[in-house]
């Protein structure tokens, strides 16, 4: 069964003296998309490359199935697969075909294994015809979708994923959904920092609030985020949802509807004449 991933009172401290992480306890259980959000410079990506075991906390520790994770060093790299804010940064092979093959050659896949492993994870992220261009002369988002395969072709069991959403367009995000929903389906571990509420919202088992490099509230999406003012303080967009629901009943009582299929719903009945479960 897959283990726990928790972060432990995590502090980093970057060589140049900004702290980035101050004191942070996150977990992840298997069968779980946990959100990380926050605004610009929170710690997001800091306390995801600290997940990932390519920083070093200055202080605490992330544990595996309750096991340092610098104690399981390579095997570590081969269960944990990052998705970068900024793709372009992992795309290290000279065609996006090697490049997406790393991941699972790295495992020990050759041959007819290897070759349908990365066909069918080109396919899947609808980039078969860049099979032999060079990663480095691709758009943002057809190398996010590159990287997006890489991780699919890898499959590993731990899914860290840094703003995912930023250059996909549509088909990109149905197939990142694919992905999200899968892991959840085959009790894998996800970590998504975003800036997106929305994306917390619609996806994920539970949300930590980041700000300034600390969690400043965690909890189910619709306990962390139906607070609209709250978000907006500390400089996030609260989920569409939250906000059409204010702008329509802003003095309505209760708990405003973090998706948008809740406020569908919610709308459906107050406009059917039907009494409000406040
Ligand atoms: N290499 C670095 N050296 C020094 N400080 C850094 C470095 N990288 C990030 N920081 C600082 O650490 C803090 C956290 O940055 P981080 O990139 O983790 O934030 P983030 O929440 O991911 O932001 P964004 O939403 O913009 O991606 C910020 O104050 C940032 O300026
Ligand atoms: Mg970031």
């Amino acid at each position: 069964m897959t283990p726990w991933l928790e972060a432990r009172e995590v502090s980093f401290r970057y060589p140049d003296g900004t702290a980035a992480l101050d004191g942070v306890t996150i977990r992840a259980g298997p069968g779980e998309i946990v959100a990380v959000l926050g605004p610009n410079g929170s710690g997001k990506t800091t306390l995801l490359m600290v997940l990932a075991d390519l920083l070093e906390p200055t202080s605490g520790e992330v544990l595996l199935g309750g096991r340092p994770i610098s104690a399981l060093r390579d095997g570590y790299r081969r269960i944990c697969g990052v998705l970068f804010q900024n793709p372009r940064d992992q795309l290290l092979a000279p065609t996006v075909w090697e490049d997406v093959a790393l991941g699972p050659s790295q495992l020990g896949l050759r041959g007819e294994e290897l070759r349908s492993r990365v066909e069918s994870a080109l396919s899947a992220l609808g980039i078969s015809h860049l099979a032999r261009r060079s990663p480095h002369r691709l758009s943002s988002g057809q190398a996010a979708r590159v990287a997006l395969a890489g991780l699919l072709a890898h499959d590993p069991m731990i899914i860290l994923l840094d703003e995912p959403t930023a250059s996909l367009d549509l088909e990109g995000r149905r197939a990142l959904e694919g992905i999200l929903l899968d892991a959840r389906l085959r009790k894998k571990i996800v970590v998504v920092a975003t800036q997106s509420s929305d994306l917390a919202a619609e996806f994920a088992d539970r949300v930590y609030l980041m700000v300034e490099g600390r969690i400043r509230s965690s909890g189910r999406p619709e306990e962390v985020l139906s607070d609209g003012d709250e978000l907006e303080s500390v400089g996030v967009e609260p989920p569409t949802a939250v906000r059409v629901f204010r702008a329509l009943f802003p003095h309505s009582p209760g708990r405003a509807p973090v998706r948008l299929g809740e406020l569908t719903q919610e709308l459906l009945r107050r406009l059917s004449g039907r009494p409000h479960r406040g």
